[in-house]
């Protein structure tokens, strides 16, 4: 009986290690997040902070709207004025004409409700 709780217990460990480096609070797989990112990476540099066609999105969860300097935004993004969260994220990529009208962001949106979650976990996790 002893031996069993102790393999159940050693069980139930290794199952939180494997929650713990793939999923964050949201729920989010970071892990397939990252091959989702490669949809955004032609645009977007994840931390070293270079703007590629895009803005870098270092450091985009609790990064204001529009804040790169010297990047040049469209007004639209310039006058959105949030700070970028978990939820408004997954709004924005879901459709980013819909979210924020006039931006020009030239993507059209990723539909899988998923996919974007895990998209989001994996910038919480590596856009620092
Ligand atoms: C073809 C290039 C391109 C692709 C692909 C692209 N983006 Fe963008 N992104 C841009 C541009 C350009 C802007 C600036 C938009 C504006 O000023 O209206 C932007 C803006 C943003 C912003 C706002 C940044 C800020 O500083 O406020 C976020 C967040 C963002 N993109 C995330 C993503 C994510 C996540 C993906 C992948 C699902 C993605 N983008 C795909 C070009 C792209």
């Amino acid at each position: 009986m002893k031996i069993f709780a102790a393999v159940s217990g050693a069980c139930a460990l290794v199952a939180l290690a494997a929650v713990a480096t793939t999923a964050n609070a949201a729920g989010g797989d970071a892990a397939h997040g990252k091959t989702v990112f490669a949809r955004c990476a032609a645009c977007h540099d994840l931390n070293s902070g270079r703007t590629v066609l895009g803005p870098t999105l270092k450091g985009i969860v609790g990064r204001q709207s529009g804040s790169v300097a010297g990047f040049s935004y469209s007004p639209a993004m310039k006058a959105k004025g949030i700070a970028w969260t978990p939820a408004n994220l997954d709004q924005f990529i879901a459709s980013p004409t819909k979210y924020i009208p006039g931006t020009r962001m030239p993507f059209a949106g990723l539909p899988d409700a998923k996919d974007r979650a895990d998209l989001v976990a994996y910038l919480q996790q590596a856009a620092h």
